[in-house]
């Protein structure tokens, strides 16, 4: 009879030292299992009524609650969600910044790795915490829905291990959000109705309230109370639907010590700006000598000139004891300062200790030049539109439009289903000229629409510069990467050099994020190893960007054997 596994490269140790590194790994795995959870939960897609701003309309939640319920995660654990959709409209949630290894069946972008759930019917997410680390959140994946069904994911580190910073006294999430006096379906079918950009929203909001400034809203402003001398971890996420925020407590320094579920070194600010997709942990020390109460603001870092945004402030209190006195209010820097912007993104790193290695890839095999534009599409004959010169708003990656498919773009992958996508997506724009200049070529103002993807080798050593361009409207954008982090090893403003700015590119210790701002009339380049098999999604997460095509899909192919292979679907895939 054959000795256990474990104990057969027990036996044999003293003859290979290979075999007693492997015998490590292996009694490694089992604790790691041992340490590892599995949860449940119900999340019920349903309409409920809320009153904001002195006006009640039904909105669509998980569980009636805006913003939803925090999901609490070990790294290692596998969480199980069953969505329920007692709604009247399809729908389907994202986790964000999960990875999902080999699993892009729960990954939820509608049409992308699933069909939507139908009204009535069920599907259930099995979520794979694997390297992430602190905050993630999940949200709607169909339609402009996650403007109110979103929520926290906050991601301890496994049992018997630490974060690298001293406990918080509390940790809180302080979730960024977005909100319209009309029904959110309304505001996005009209736009793409009439090829115009959607109506600005009314408010935004801190954990679901607008705060003291907006009206009817000042019993419910968001209230911290701290304690003198406490250190707090706040959980920032920003969940709006099209706004960069700047982000600040009066009379308080923020120290960032994480970003996108993965820690940073301690870097201390005034102001964070943060765009939708990213999160940042803060710790916020409660010392102030004088106690009271202190605003905590967000407003918009809006880039684009002469296009119309909300500017409104929604604010939250930190409060050391209830007094009358009117709260101290932050310094935010003003809408239009890219350069406060850029300078406080410049200053994140990874922490990259020991305990918390970075694995910056420092040859690449291939770069993809991707540029980012908003465009135009010529308005159909007999259809009136009003966005300008009267044709449409789009938006494209390397001068196409993604056309999101009707079917699911997964499954037609898995099954080799001919015609619901090509493979075609270009590794450079279809001219070069200068991106970012005055002249521009005015053709590439219409792009070609499509659904392209781009297919990748497993383990390839990937690097994509993303180019903004000046087409049509410069601005900062959010750029969403589905089943993988990446490294932002360099940023830039002007055209990318492909000479001289990998000269000055951060391979020791880059920000590892899941969302990377493209600087308005500039760059950003990221690099990662592509070594999750699967489909996944990449976009802008400015989701009118989003709705205008500014996406495309990357495919990981296998590598070899079943461990370096895509899952096989679960049996409860929703039909299109
Ligand atoms: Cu927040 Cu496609 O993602
Ligand atoms: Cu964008």
């Amino acid at each position: 009879m054959a000795a256990p596994p474990a104990l057969t490269l027990f036996l044999v140790k003293g003859r290979n030292m290979k075999f007693a590194g492997l015998f490590l790994v292996f009694f490694g795995l089992l604790i790691c299992q041992a340490l590892a959870d599995t949860s449940e939960h119900d999340f019920i897609v349903r309409e409920k009524r809320n009153t904001r701003l002195c006006l009640t309309k039904k909105i669509l939640t998980v569980n009636g609650k805006f913003p939803g319920e925090t999901i609490y995660a070990r790294k290692g654990d596998t969480v199980i969600v069953r969505v329920h959709n007692k709604a009247k409209y399809n729908v389907t949630i994202h986790w964000h910044g999960l990875s999902q290894p080999r699993n892009p069946w729960s990954d939820g972008p509608e049409y992308i790795t699933q069909c939507p759930i139908q009204p009535g019917a069920n599907f259930t997410y099995r979520l794979f915490f694997s390297e992430e680390e602190g905050t993630i959140w999940w949200h709607a994946h169909s339609g402009w829905d996650r403007a109110t069904v979103h929520g926290a994911i906050i991601v301890h580190p496994r049992k018997g291990t630490v974060s690298p910073y001293r406990k918080p006294y509390k940790e809180i999430p302080i979730i960024l959000g977005e909100w319209w006096k009309a029904d959110v379906r309304e505001v996005i079918a009209e736009s793409i109705q009439t090829g115009a950009g959607a109506n600005i929203s009314d408010a935004f909001t801190i954990n679901g309230q607008p705060g003291d400034l907006y009206p009817c809203s000042n019993q419910s402003t968001f209230t911290l109370k701290v304690k003198h001398g406490k250190t707090y971890l706040l959980r920032v996420i920003n969940a709006a639907i099209t706004t960069e925020f700047f982000f600040a407590i009066a009379g308080h320094r923020l120290t960032v010590v994480g970003n996108d579920a993965s820690y940073t070194k301690p870097y201390t600010v005034d102001f964070i700006m943060i765009t939708p997709g990213q999160t940042y942990d803060l710790l916020v020390k409660a010392d102030s000598n004088v106690g009271g109460r202190y605003y905590i603001a967000a407003r918009s870092y809006s880039s684009t000139v002469g296009i119309p945004f909300d500017n409104t402030t929604t604010t939250a209190v930190l409060e050391y004891a209830v007094s009358a006195n009117t709260p101290a209010f932050p310094f935010l820097p003003d809408y239009k300062n890219t350069t406060a912007a850029s300078q406080f993104v410049a200053g994140v790193r990874s922490l990259a200790t020991e305990a918390h290695p970075v694995d910056v890839p420092q040859t690449i095999d291939e770069r993809i030049l991707i540029t980012v534009s908003v465009n135009l599409l010529s308005c159909e004959p007999g259809r009136n539109c009003s966005g300008p010169n009267g044709d449409r708003l789009s938006a494209s990656l390397n001068n196409i439009s993604f056309v999101t498919p009707t079917t699911d773009l997964l499954e037609a992958y898995y099954k080799n289903t001919s015609g619901v996508f090509g493979t075609g997506f270009p590794d450079q724009p279809p001219l070069f000229f200068n991106f970012t200049g005055e002249n521009l070529p005015g053709f590439l103002l219409f792009p070609k629409t499509a659904t392209e993807v781009r297919v990748v080798e497993y383990n390839t050593s990937l690097e994509i510069v993303f180019q903004g361009t000046n087409l049509l409207a410069r601005e900062n954008h959010p750029m969403h990467l589905h089943g993988n982090s990446f490294y932002v090893v360099g940023r830039g403003f002007g055209n990318f050099d492909k000479d001289k700015d990998p000269l000055n590119y951060n391979l020791v210790d880059p920000a590892y994020k899941n969302t990377v701002g493209v600087a308005r009339s500039g760059w950003a380049a990221i690099r990662f190893r592509a070594q999750n098999p699967g489909v996944w999604f990449m976009h802008c997460h400015l989701d009118q960007h989003m709705v205008w095509g500014m996406n495309t899909v990357f495919i990981v192919k296998n590598g070899n054997g079943p461990k370096e292979s895509l899952l096989p679907p679960p049996p409860d895939m929703p039909p299109c």
